[in-house]
């Protein structure tokens, strides 16, 4: 699903950011660029970002994070 259409950013692309070291909505904007232009994504994305950081510390996400890191 795209979040951002100025950027051409979609949800999992800012779920990868994260499982490739990104911590906070600021670090995925910056990465994937999502947010800099209208801005109309900026709450989506940073719902996007919550959730996934959750899923991550609560370990949903390790065993792709492991696959991600042996790859
Ligand atoms: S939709 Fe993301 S900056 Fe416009």
């Amino acid at each position: 699903m795209y979040v951002c259409l100025c950027q051409g950013v979609t949800d999992g692309q800012i779920r990868d950011a994260i499982y490739e070291g990104c911590c906070s909505y600021r670090e995925v904007r910056e990465t994937l660029g999502v947010g800099t232009q209208c801005g109309k994504c900026a709450c989506l994305a940073k719902q996007v970002v919550r959730e996934t950081l959750g899923e991550v510390q609560s370990g949903n996400a390790l065993a792709y994070s492991a696959n991600f890191v042996a790859a």
